[in-house]
Order: structure tokens, then C-alpha cells, then sequence
């Protein structure tokens, strides 16, 4: 199997995101890089990431018209990530312009087409959030939809919550990247990650890979828990 833990960088502080890139790059899959992290560190975080031999999961969540999102894209490949997220919610040309971006992009540079994931509803909306923006109010129903449309357009992964996994497993092909956060060990203190499930039962499930935040870059020894993370899922 390979290592499917990425760690979530939830940091705002360069030093901090280096350091913790630098202490784990041999024992994680990559490095999820966030808004926070990029607004403040900017492309030279990702750079230097890099350079630690640490992949990067770029999670800017781009949403714009199909050519502006094209060019973000292509930007992030020149930059070298191996993973970045778009919302399906900017409609299936705009996810088509995201595939073919990263596909053209990385031919022309010679390098591996990163992976364009799809995220489809966040999990802090609910039925009623839905429906204010004038959705149709069934969270699952959105969810298959949006996938099957980022199917349609190309993409070939997807971020879905951990409760989500065996919806879309029994719905899409089977060569789509499923890419999940809130996983959680038991070990840790409470957060705000309500619905959660262990690394081994989000494999179980047909997860592809784990993200993972707090437990690994919280935790006192932030090496010691993604090894310990790693030997569970054996
Ligand atoms: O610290 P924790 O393990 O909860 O971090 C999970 C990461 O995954 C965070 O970067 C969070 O923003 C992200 N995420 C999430 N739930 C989603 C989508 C993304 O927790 N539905």
C-alpha cells in the first residue's frame, strides 16, 4: 500500500509549516497547503516545501470562470504541486478547463499532471444552507450530483467527508481518487471535527488518501504520531 497520509498545514507562520515539512517529509505522503498558509507565506512556502522533497496538496478550493481558473491552474503546476482543489460548483466547463490546463501545462514542463480534486459541498453546509442558496436541500443528493459531474468533466479525484466515502464508492469509477479529511485516531483532544472516522476505517471505506491536521501537527511529537498513524492502517 502506499503511505496515504497527507498533513494539513494549518499553520499561518512559514517557519512553522517548514519546520513540521522538514520533520515529517520522510514519513508522510504531502503537505496540504491552505488559504491561510499561502495568503501569509505566498508561492515561496510551496517552493521551499518542495525542497524538503514533501509533496504538495495545494487547497485553494479555485472558483472562477473556466479561463481564469485555467490559468490558476496552470500557475500551480509551474509551481510544481502534485495536487490542487477546484470547486464542482463552478460548473462542468470550468472543471473541463481545469483538467486540460493541468494536462497541457505539465506536458509542456515534462512533468507528472497533478491531480485536479473536486470538491463538491462543504461540510459545514447543511440542508438549510442548501436551500438558501437556492440548492436543492438534500446534502447526499448534491453531493452524488456534483461528483458524477466532475466525473463527466475529467477530473479524476475528489474531496469528500469520511461519511461520505461509501456513497460515492458505490456511484463512480473506481479509478477516482477519494481524498478525505476528518479522520481522527481517538487519541486526541475534541475539536470542532464532528463527524469522523479512524484512519483504518476510512481506508476500509475506499478512502485514497487521509488528510490530516491536528492530530499530526498538534500533537507533542508531531513525527512519532504520524508513524504511529501509519502502523494502524497495517
Ligand atoms: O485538523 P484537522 O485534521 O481537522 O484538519 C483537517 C483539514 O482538512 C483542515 O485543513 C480542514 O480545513 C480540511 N477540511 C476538513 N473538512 C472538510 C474539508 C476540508 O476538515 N470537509
Amino acid at each position: 500500500m502506499q503511505n496515504p497520509v497527507i498533513v494539513a498545514l494549518d499553520v499561518s507562520e512559514a517557519e512553522a509549516a517548514l519546520r513540521l515539512a522538514t520533520q515529517l517529509a520522510p514519513v508522510v505522503a504531502a503537505f496540504k497547503v491552505g488559504s491561510e498558509l499561502f495568503t501569509s507565506a505566498g508561492p515561496e512556502i510551496v517552493r521551499k516545501i518542495r525542497a524538503t522533497g514533501g509533496s504538495v496538496f495545494l487547497d485553494l478550493k479555485f472558483h472562477d470562470i473556466p479561463n481564469t481558473v485555467a490559468k490558476a491552474v496552470a500557475a500551480a503546476v509551474r509551481l510544481d504541486v502534485q495536487m490542487v482543489t477546484i470547486h464542482t460548483s463552478g460548473g462542468l466547463e470550468m472543471m473541463r478547463a481545469a483538467e486540460e490546463s493541468a494536462q497541457k501545462t505539465a506536458q509542456q514542463l515534462g512533468r507528472n499532471t497533478p491531480l485536479i480534486l473536486g470538491v463538491t459541498v462543504l461540510t459545514s453546509m447543511d440542508s438549510r444552507n442548501l436551500s438558501e442558496i437556492g440548492a436543492p436541500a438534500y446534502v447526499g443528493g448534491q453531493v452524488e450530483r456534483l461528483a458524477t459531474l466532475a466525473v463527466k468533466a475529467g477530473l479524476r479525484g475528489l474531496v469528500c467527508s469520511p461519511l461520505e466515502i461509501a456513497a460515492l464508492r458505490r456511484i463512480l469509477p473506481a479509478s477516482i481518487q477519494l481524498v478525505t479529511p476528518g479522520i481522527r485516531t481517538g487519541n486526541e483532544k475534541a475539536d470542532d471535527q464532528k463527524r469522523t472516522l479512524t484512519p483504518k476505517e476510512a481506508m476500509a471505506a475506499g478512502a485514497s488518501w487521509l488528510v490530516v491536521g491536528r492530530p499530526i501537527y498538534a500533537a507533542e511529537n508531531p513525527r512519532a504520531a504520524a508513524e504511529a498513524i501509519l502502523a494502524s492502517l497495517k
